[in-house]
């Protein structure tokens, strides 16, 4: 995780710096640091959030036109100061992304060479190493070069040196990195926001390559030193889309943007009565045409939005699916099947154990595989045959809200796509399937008008220690996915259960102090749930019921309903995830907690 910010311009760059960080604190946020170059370096640090760093920095005026910063996540070592990055050695800083895997073995030899190490982390190694190379390779760039060649693991990388004030020497593999080329200068982020503050023409860097930027340029190489040029890219990335308006945080912001969000992502199917493969990408029709089954893989939200379509994809479009969590999946003895659709869905495209469980679905000889992603120049994209972008736009609230209805809407395109080929659905069908869909955002739009009576029920579950989600169908993995929701912003204990699960366990959990959150559409599995709630009400359990306008389930003496506007059949889990996010924003502004970004998470989890 963590995210990095470099630059080398005509002007003073912390404050630079300092923005392009603030854009980065999704990646990470529990301490931060900076180094700049004026003649020697010099370098802050600070636990906690950007906010403190900036305050350190205005404290002691610091300046430069070279500049290298880093906010953390941490992984080898406590969040302290003396763990935060830049890590130095002699006059070198680095700051880095991602996990040094053979970080033990360099370290020891390191420290034999007569090396001192005052941090716990991997990185310290890449600094004490490039500075080694610097004795025999005296170029930075070269240096690193041959510095990155005995590096295993993952990294985004920038290094400076003291005595080479003119340039940063920037490099990738397996986490993301860009270049921004700006009139004043070079920069370098691990995201487009964070230099939208200074320029739109982007550079993205491909696993592999190192760069080094300078006032007036950059260059780029492999790591063995072959040039290799890049496209340069005009981000289309809007600077209002990450900032938070009117609203007092980015999860409430999100969440009230999934109309316009879903919107978007159906815009390109305009009106049409009927849906070409060639939606997933130029070669989809082959690929999806000759498929045998789906095996999606993904992690935390995008793993429950795999879990609802597997519902859809089995009934709709009869093609037998499984749904994976990628850090299994990588590691876990399968039997490949070569005609398998292999979807992988990521808000981020960023995500390690999905990138990892692809390449492993590839290297067990499964080609035909599908990004379904909200971040069209991410990893992810670039790796997969085919793609679905859904076009949520930045999604900045750790906790994943309007990325989980538009991966929805996709995988219910790709549900119909797959349905048509394999001869599940007639074309009035098909039509009719995607004027439901096309209505889906006004939909949403409804269901978020009852959040003041959603605040109210936020208010009971102040002072609780647990609750239990139940759902039954596809609206089980809306119970997963309103219990991970109110567990990662309000850090009540939440666990979700089919409800006809309950009376194997999780019944002996249920007393007053056990509040039961119900999704209860008026489905066909209504009457079975109905009988599961009695249960919990006869064990004082307090229900929450989330019920649709027809179904037949009165308010009662511990049993709260609160009911959507309309029953949406197939469609109704992304109505249905609507009111579970707002219950648990809600519940965290009664507790307190941070809900944008919450302790101990980050939105981007590049590490494995
Ligand atoms: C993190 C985020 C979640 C997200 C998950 C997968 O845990 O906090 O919101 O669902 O990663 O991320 P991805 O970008 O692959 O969807």
């Amino acid at each position: 995780m963590c995210g990095i910010v470099a630059a080398v311009a005509d002007r003073n760059v912390v404050p630079v710096l300092l923005e392009g960080l603030r854009k980065l604190e999704y990646r990470g946020y529990d301490s931060a640091g900076l180094a700049v170059l004026n003649g020697g370096l010099q370098r802050l640090r600070a636990v906690g959030r950007v906010a403190e760093l900036a305050a350190q920095a205005d404290a002691v005026r610091a300046a430069g036109t070279t500049g290298i910063a880093h906010t953390r996540w941490a992984t080898h070592g406590v969040p302290s100061e003396r763990n935060a990055h830049p890590h130095v050695s002699g006059g070198l800083a680095v700051v880095h992304n991602g996990i040094i895997e053979n970080h033990e073995a360099l370290r020891e030899r390191l420290k034999a060479d007569g090396y001192a190490f005052t941090s716990d982390t991997d990185t310290e190694v890449v600094a004490h190493l490039v500075e080694k190379k610097l004795k025999s390779v005296p170029d930075l760039f070269d240096a690193v070069r041959a510095a990155l060649a005995e590096l295993e693991g993952a990294y985004a990388l920038a290094v400076m040196r003291e005595d080479d004030p003119s340039r940063v020497v920037v490099a990738r593999e397996g986490s993301p990195l860009l270049l921004g080329l700006a009139d004043d200068g070079c920069y370098a982020a691990s995201d487009a926001s964070a230099l939208l503050q200074v320029t739109r023409r982007m550079v993205y860097l491909e696993n592999g390559d190192c760069a080094e930027i300078r006032r007036d340029g950059q260059r780029i190489a492999r790591i063995d030193g072959t040039p290799v040029e890049r496209p340069v890219i005009e981000s289309q990335l809007s600077a209002d889309a990450v900032e938070l308006g009117t609203y007092d945080h980015y999860m409430q912001k999100e969440i009230f943007e999934q109309p316009d969000a879903l919107a978007n992502t159906l815009e390109m199917v305009g009106a049409a009565r009927s849906l070409q493969p060639g939606l997933f990408g130029a070669a989809a029709a082959d690929a999806l045409q000759g498929a045998r089954q789906v095996l999606i893989l993904a992690c935390g939200t995008s793993w429950h939005a795999g879990l609802v379509a597997r519902y859809w994809l089995e009934a709709i479009a009869g093609i037998p699916c499984a749904v994976e969590i990628a850090s299994e999946y990588r590691y876990r003895d399968s039997v490949p099947d070569p005609e398998t659709l292999v979807v992988t869905i990521s808000q981020s495209g960023e995500t390690a154990d999905t990138l990892a469980a692809l390449q492993h679905a590839r290297s067990l000889g499964m080609t035909r595989t599908l990004a379904i992603c909200n971040v069209p120049e991410s990893s992810l994209v670039r790796e997969t045959a085919l793609r679905f972008i859904t076009r949520a736009g930045p999604e900045i609230g750790v906790a994943s809200t309007k990325a989980f209805t538009t991966q929805l809407a996709a995988l219910y395109l790709l549900t119909l796509v797959l349905a048509r080929l394999r001869g599940r659905l007639d074309a009035a069908a098909e039509a009719r399937e995607l004027k439901a869909l096309r209505h889906v955002p006004a939909a949403v739009q409804k269901v978020l008008d009852l959040e003041p009576a959603i605040k109210d029920w936020a208010r009971l579950f102040g002072g609780k220690q647990h609750a239990l989600f139940l759902g039954r169908g596809r609206h089980y993995p809306i119970a997963l996915e309103g219990a991970l929701k109110l567990k990662e912003i309000s850090y009540i204990h939440a666990e979700a259960y089919p409800a006809g699960e309950l009376k194997h366990g999780p019944l002996a959990l249920v007393d007053k102090d056990m509040p039961v959150i119900a999704v209860a559409p008026n489905d066909a599995l209504l009457e079975k749930l109905k009988s599961n709630l009695q249960e919990v009400r006869a064990r004082g359990g307090e229900l929450f019921v989330f019920a649709d306008a027809d179904s037949e389930i009165a308010d009662s003496e511990g049993v709260h309903v609160l009911r959507l506007p309309e029953h949406y059949g197939a469609l109704s889990a992304l109505l249905h995830v609507v009111p579970l996010q707002l219950l648990s924003y809600h519940v965290a502004l009664v507790k307190g907690t941070d809900v944008d970004k919450p302790r101990n998470l980050a939105k981007s989890v590049t590490v494995e």
